[in-house]
């Protein structure tokens, strides 16, 4: 493929920004809030980690396709990265995601559901709930898979009674 020159490169790059903007009011008429636009713009955890504990991967029934890569240092999970091949909800609700478990225990992680994920994008299409699920899903079945690889922790419950993310549930 050829290069672009200077002043194509910066036309490209105005047309970029111009593409973003018009891509974020569309998904804020569409219903999706401000927080979850940033995530799905920013994608701050996309990708791999070279160097994951565990690497699993979800179907959606929609046809979507996560794959998700934990970091697991001491019981605690240290960071996580999701390839998402779908749709803004999909991208957004895992973005969310890896905020609500980075540097949890995986019990706490494990306890994670679409109501804590659909509560940090403070809001989504209707039509669009089943995305959250999807991430959702997605984490829970990496969880189960490291812990089935280590038979070890297999039996591990959180002691913890709290139903919302606590200080307690860090260790
Ligand atoms: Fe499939 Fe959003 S439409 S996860």
């Amino acid at each position: 493929m050829a290069s672009l020159n200077r002043d194509e490169k910066s036309q490209s790059e105005i047309l970029f920004k111009k593409d973003t903007g018009d891509q974020q009011q569309m998904l804020l008429d569409c219903g999706y809030s401000e927080k979850a636009v940033q995530y799905f713009i920013e994608q701050p955890y996309m990708g791999s980690l070279p160097d994951a504990d565990q690497v699993s991967d979800m179907l959606g029934s929609c046809g979507d396709t996560m794959k998700i890569f934990l970091k697991i240092d001491d019981n605690t999970i240290t960071d996580i990265r999701y390839q998402v091949l779908g749709c803004p909800g999909a991208i957004s609700a895992s973005m969310a995601a890896v905020d609500l478990v980075k540097g949890k225990s995986i019990e706490h992680a494990r306890k994670l559901n679409d109501g804590d994920v659909f509560n940090q994008l403070a809001d989504i299409p209707v039509k669009k709930h089943h995305c959250i699920q999807l991430a959702v899903k997605a984490l829970h079945k990496a969880i189960d898979e490291y812990k089935n690889g280590h038979s070890d922790l297999k039996d591990v419950e959180c002691p913890s009674t709290c139903s919302e993310p606590q200080d307690c549930c860090k260790k």
